[in-house]
């Protein structure tokens, strides 16, 4: 009894120290406020060296993204893109870790998971995001996201966004910013 116990133990430490591991390997914007963090943005710049990616990063588009709050303390993401000539909608739910500013990402349709780390912020021009794929198919690709409020992101911020990327080990041609699509980009909306 007393040797299951130890094991069962051993196992829970083993988990808390995996999910400190993950955590301490991306950075969280300090003071992380969601609250602040909430509304539109544009996703401006995208990296990431998965091979779907580097197959689509020449058809890809600007969307748009509205965040609000879950239930759960988390955030629902709700992004316009353009696919095939069409504005499409897709809602993905940002579960919440317990660390503010880090969220994960359950995939319905891969099953996979992803964490999502808002690194930088200053909620009212610009988020720099890193996601990981942290279990199932696609596991192994990185990814960083340019948040901005407007559609005309400043050059400083797009150059904060390669410097941001290049730091994180993407090569320089897998970084792109992405073009307006005025179709879904409705700036009223
Ligand atoms: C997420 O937000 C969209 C758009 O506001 C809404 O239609 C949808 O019901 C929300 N889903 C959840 C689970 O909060
Ligand atoms: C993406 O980069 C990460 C970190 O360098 C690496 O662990 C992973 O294997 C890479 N994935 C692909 C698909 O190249």
């Amino acid at each position: 009894m007393a040797t299951l116990r130890m094991l069962w133990m051993e196992l829970v430490l083993l988990g808390v120290l995996g999910v400190l591991q993950t955590q301490a390997q991306v950075s969280v914007q300090p003071d992380f406020q969601q609250d602040k963090f909430l509304g539109r943005w544009f996703s401006a710049g995208l990296a990431s060296n998965s091979s779907w990616f580097r197959e689509k990063k020449s058809m890809l588009s600007m969307c748009k993204s509205v965040l609000t709050p879950t239930a759960d303390g988390g955030l629902n993401l709700t992004s316009t893109f353009l696919r095939k000539n069409q504005c499409e909608t897709r809602i993905m739910l940002l579960q919440p870790t317990g660390s503010p500013g880090f969220y994960r990402y359950l995939s319905p349709h891969s099953g996979s998971t992803h964490l999502v780390s808002v690194v930088e912020t200053n909620y009212r021009e610009y988020a720099l995001l890193f996601t990981q794929g942290a279990q199932g198919p696609g596991q192994d690709f990185h990814m960083a996201t340019l948040y901005s409020r407007t559609q005309t992101p400043r050059a400083e911020l797009k150059e904060k966004f390669a410097t941001f990327c290049q730091a994180r080990g993407f090569t320089e041609d897998a970084i792109v910013f992405l073009p307006r699509n005025d179709k879904c980009l409705k700036e009223e909306e």
